[in-house]
């Protein structure tokens, strides 16, 4: 029989302890995975697996080994101040999750291409209010992050013929994708799309990165589609824009606030589409796999994969 590993604890407000816990221990059945709440002796516990646990949650563990961010972006765990110093950080890199993510991708980016809220707002007028598609070709679509989620999601923008243009911070190379880097190629990029997806990670360098002067650099009528983090962008001036048109249509799911609170004006303006950050989630029958063989790692005093880097901020 195996040696057994230690505790995991789990904590999410939105995950399900017991699939989790189900999933994981198919993987390490030698492995005791525990809700926060049941916890008795933190100094057992070796590994944590959390998404947005409350303040102070880690100081109460003095034996972690290491810490599974229950998600891809990173930003509510790094720069909190009970962080252990030189426990490694991971985050879920799954092919499953990247599907998932780009399937709303695609949702989103066919909506604005096809006119979806031009017709929706018709049909509620009860107008026949017909109007010419496009060609995929004759649409640009600019997808801003070419990370793990990122670059699938490219891929499927431009497996549909859409013209697609990519932005990182290093140069990336994505068959049938324009490619680009650094900041200063960004508002050349936002000047050529139809339809803007964000998919960057919220870091200090990205943090209100969309603001006015920035937002006002898309083509007059572009559509924006926001699936990574609300604070990457100015909300006020996007609702702003909205309303005057130079931004026509958004598909949003992040938000400044969550949940977005209920008297913002982003509810009712009919040319935008509010889904409550759900673009994509962590899946555990196929997560588990890669975070059981990191606790396997880490067990045997080995660097754990996809590690992410406090110091970058993803
Ligand atoms: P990732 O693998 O960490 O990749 C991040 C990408 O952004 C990389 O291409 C990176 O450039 C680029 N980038 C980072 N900082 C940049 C900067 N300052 N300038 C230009 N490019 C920069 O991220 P991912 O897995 O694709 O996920 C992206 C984000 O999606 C996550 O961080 C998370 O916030 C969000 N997300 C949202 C949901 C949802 O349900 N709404 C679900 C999952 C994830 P390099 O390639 O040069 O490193
Ligand atoms: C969800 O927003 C994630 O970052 O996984």
């Amino acid at each position: 029989m195996a040696a057994p590993l230690g505790t995991l604890v789990f904590y999410s407000d939105f995950d399900d302890f017991g699939t989790w816990k189900d999933a994981l221990q198919a993987q390490l059945p030698q492995l005791q995975v525990l809700p926060a709440c049941a916890v008795e002796r933190p100094e057992d516990v070796h590994y944590a697996m959390a998404w947005k646990p409350p303040a102070g949650f880690f100081q109460q563990m003095p034996n972690l080994r290491l810490i599974v961010n229950l998600g891809a972006g990173v930003d509510a765990l790094v720069g909190r101040a009970d962080l252990p110093a030189g426990v490694p950080i991971t985050r879920i890199t799954d092919p499953q999750m990247a599907r998932m993510m780009a399937g709303y991708v695609l949702f989103a980016v066919l909506r604005h291409a096809r006119d979806i809220p031009h017709f929706e707002q018709a049909q509620r007028r009860g107008e026949w209010a017909y109007r010419h598609p496009r060609s995929p070709q004759e649409t640009s679509v600019a997808v801003l992050g070419l990370g793990q989620l990122g670059a699938t999601a490219a891929h499927e923008v431009q497996r549909q013929g859409f013209r697609t243009l990519g932005w990182s911070r290093s140069p990336r190379q994505i068959d049938g994708v324009a490619c680009f880097s650094g900041a200063e190629t960004l508002d050349g990029v936002l000047g050529q799309a139809d339809i803007v997806v964000l998919m960057l990670p919220l870091t200090p360098e990205t943090h209100g990165l969309f603001d006015r002067a920035r937002l006002q650099r898309l083509k007059p009528g572009a559509a924006f589609v926001n699936v990574a983090r609300g604070a990457l962008v100015d909300q006020g001036a996007l609702t702003a824009l909205l309303a005057d048109g130079h931004i026509g249509s958004a598909t949003l799911d992040v938000f400044a606030r969550e949940p977005l609170p209920a008297d913002d004006p982003l509810w009712a303006m009919p040319q935008v589409l509010v889904t409550p950050h759900l673009a994509s989630v962590a899946i555990p029958s196929s997560s588990a796999r890669q975070i059981a063989a990191n606790i396997l790692r880490v067990a045997a005093g080995e660097p754990p994969d996809n590690r992410i880097d406090p110091a970058r901020g993803y």
